[in-house]
């Protein structure tokens, strides 16, 4: 066994060889009773053809599947490395203090009955326990933990599962066992399995981290439902593809209705967030996740270009349009198609991509158009179709596909989607045992490519490198005055001096207490924008504050006297403090904000501005702290981001937009919440027109 410790990616936090190689298995709770679940993982476990020691535990009977049992873990005259608990809540406690004791590396406790019961205390407990001495605590209530390369199947789920390169993580048990069920049918083979369930101990983190040094896993499938730690979460290295399927689309917490950055940070989104930045891949649907996990277990991708090769033209169509869909485009090499595919079709054939090898063509046509397809290099991926027709067997063809891609050596990646009943289901099958991933759907077949290639562009992208930096002196200090003034918000003023300090880009501006100043100072303004200046007033377009393109003086009384007069009807208690004059920057409208999601901490915003941000709600999020690289990533992925690189004419200026996400990252965990909106951006930079910031 490996030991624990340090690996090259910094200290592990516990040690699973204990979880996943052990020399020796103790079931507490192993009974006679086949209905019982104990019984059923000890039988899994011996029938499964784990080769090491097993004992089962149990405080009355003598023996169990004829094994002879032992009435405690203490009991047990030989080292355990791993414990699988299934008794009673009440008893569990005491037991993994024994196993503990004992110099037992690792428990998985079954049972339910704590955290998710309302039983917190007593889950508290289990992990003081596995703290103490150590332990690895997987649980509890869990369905167990499957690890095909030691045959080890302790669970109390099917137990025919093939071996493969996909390692399973679910918090949920009872979908565990469903999807091990459906793994079992769709010839889906997994090298592990792990019902993480309430996550006292051993969580997602811990074993993405392990199953990166682990050979025999090439992709980590993780269902999620909630994370306990946001922000541990956030220190996942990721070294293989990870799909992540999070359901439970959540309300974020309490947060200042006064915000539009807060109104907007739906939990979702910064989840998804979190996906991206680590790398993970977000799949929908199980479907989806399983159909992306067999594809990632293929060759690398490294480009986006596509060889069709079908027996039908309709679902060759198909099949471009999903791939066009999906961002893969189809080769377009006229001569070499013609060169390569005509001696291996009909007259009639189409040696355009898809390459139509027509109805009839049988598995001796297939196979040589695989062959002189997979090893050129002029295209990224091969995706094989077929419809089944009486005159064609797709389990021959299935096979001759099979038998070149593997004399090929398998250099590329290859997918098939096949059209049919039974016969062309037993050619799936088929392919798929023999790490051919086949689909029913060219949708599917499609999509698993695209994840295929994201993963290639997430595993070459350029490296972030995080700004942790605090806001500087000045600015603690003006947010410090204004607490002790028992304001919850910072003045329009106060705001852009704070930002500015920061390093965000302000236009330049003044502030007056009435017209006689606000005439003296608008002259080195103009054009410019006056706002009202209050305390009580957050939203001052409602309240009628906001004037804008102001061009002249005789323009700035009338406004003036115009916008007092509003203000006062609209909010009579406001104590009104002056106006803020701001020069008009131009450009294209967009907002930035930092808030604070309950579960990842500090999150920043990026979207279009203006009353767009709220209409088309167009935004996307970063947990902090990212860097630079990043904040280009999260400008990338708002939908508009074409409007910004210049539709029509007008650009925004991308540089300094990274610029305002990286700087407003130093104000975290000194102010509850920054919405800046507008950000004006164009060829002479990015300014932040109009800011809040929220106490
Ligand atoms: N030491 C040794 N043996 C013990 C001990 C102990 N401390 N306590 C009990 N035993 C024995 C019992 O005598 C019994 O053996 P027997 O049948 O020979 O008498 C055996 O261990 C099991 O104990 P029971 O008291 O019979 O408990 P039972 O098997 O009925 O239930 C269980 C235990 C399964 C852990 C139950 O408490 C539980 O939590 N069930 C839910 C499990 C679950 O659903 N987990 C989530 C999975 S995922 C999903 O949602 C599907």
């Amino acid at each position: 066994m490996m030991p624990s410790g340090k690996t090259a990616e910094g200290p592990r936090r516990k040690n699973l060889d204990g979880l996943f190689k052990p020399r020796s298995v103790a079931m507490v709770g192993a009974s006679a009773d086949p209905h019982k679940i104990g019984h059923q993982i000890l039988r899994n476990i011996v029938e499964g053809g784990f080769a090491g020691e097993v004992y089962p535990v149990n405080a009355c009977a003598e023996a169990v599947l004829g094994l002879k049992t032992f009435p405690s873990v203490a009991a047990i005259p030989h080292p355990v490395d791993f414990a699988v608990i299934s008794i009673p809540a009440t008893a569990v406690a005491a037991c993994m203090e024994e196993c503990g004791q004992k110099g037992v590396q690792a428990v998985a406790v079954i049972t339910s009955g704590f955290a998710e019961a309302g039983n917190i205390e007593e889950e508290h407990k289990l992990k003081a326990i596995a703290d103490r001495y150590g332990m690895a605590l997987v649980g509890p209530n869990i369905l167990g933990v499957v690890y095909s390369p030691s045959r080890l199947n302790a669970t109390f789920g099917p137990r025919d599962m093939a071996s493969g390169g996909t390692a399973f993580v679910s918090q949920s048990g009872a979908l565990a066992i469903g999807l091990m069920g459906w793994a079992v049918m769709e010839k889906m083979g997994m090298s592990a399995l792990v019902s993480i369930g309430n996550k006292a101990d051993v969580d997602e983190r811990d074993l993405i981290e392990y199953f990166n040094h682990d050979e025999h896993v090439k992709v980590t499938l993780v269902y999620m439902e909630g994370l306990k730690n946001g922000r541990d979460f956030m220190q996942t290295r990721i070294s293989k593809p990870v799909v992540m399927l999070k359901v439970g689309r959540t309300q974020r917490g309490a947060r200042a209705a006064a915000s539009h950055t807060g109104s907007l940070a739906g939990s979702d989104q910064v989840f998804d967030a979190a996906f991206r930045q680590l790398g993970m891949l977000r799949a929908d649907t199980f479907r989806e996740a399983f159909n992306w996990a067999r594809a990632l277990a293929l060759p690398p991708m490294p480009g986006r270009k596509v060889l069709i090769i079908t027996n039908g033209g309709g679902i060759g169509v198909r099949a471009t349009d999903e791939c066009e869909k999906a961002g893969l485009h189809l080769l377009d090499d006229p001569e070499w198609l013609e060169e390569t595919f005509r001696p291996v079709m009909p007259s009639y054939g189409s040696t355009k991509n898809p390459i139509d090898l027509t109805g009839g063509a049988a598995a001796d046509k297939y196979s040589q158009a695989f062959k002189s397809a997979v090893i050129s290099d002029k295209f990224d991926a091969l995706l094989v179709l077929y419809c089944e027709t009486v005159i064609t067997d797709p389990l021959a063809i299935a096979q001759g596909v099979s038998r070149e891609y593997e004399a090929a050596g398998r250099r590329k990646p290859v997918v098939a989607a096949m059209v049919g009943g039974e016969r062309s289901r037993q050619a799936i099958h088929f392919l798929n045992q023999q790490g051919v991933p086949a689909f029913t759907s060219v949708a599917d077949a499609a999509s698993s490519l695209n994840a295929l290639a994201q993963w290639h562009e997430i595993s070459s992208r350029e490296k972030d490198d995080p700004e942790c930096s605090q806001a500087p002196r000045e600015a603690v200090r003006i947010v410090e005055q204004a607490r002790k003034e028992g304001r919850s918000a910072l003045l329009e003023h106060e705001a852009r001096q704070v930002l500015e300090l920061c390093g965000v880009p302000v236009p330049p501006a003044a502030f007056a207490r009435d017209l006689d100043e606000a005439k003296l100072k608008a002259a080195a303004l103009y054009p410019l924008a006056m706002k009202i200046a209050s305390p009580q007033i957050i939203h001052k377009s409602d309240a009628g504050g906001v004037a804008v393109n102001i061009r002249d003086e005789s323009e700035l009384a009338e406004k003036y006297s115009a916008m007092m007069k509003t203000v006062s009807e609209r909010v009579p208690d406001a104590q009104i403090e002056g106006v803020n004059l701001v020069q008009m920057a131009e450009g294209i409208e967009c907002a930035a904000g930092l808030s604070s999601d309950p579960q990842f901490g500090p999150v920043v915003m990026f979207g279009l501005g203006g009353v767009l941000v709220e209409a088309l709600k167009d935004v996307a999020f970063r947990i902090v702290p990212f860097g630079r690289v990043e904040a280009g990533r999260l400008i990338g992925d708002i939908k508009a981001r074409n409007i910004l690189d210049g539709f029509r004419g007008a650009r925004a200026d991308r540089p300094s937009l990274v610029q305002i996400l990286c700087a407003i990252q130093k104000l975290a965990g000194l102010v509850k919440e920054v919405d800046i909106n507008p950000i004006r951006s164009s060829e002479k930079g990015s300014f932040a027109v109009d800011a809040r910031i929220i106490l």
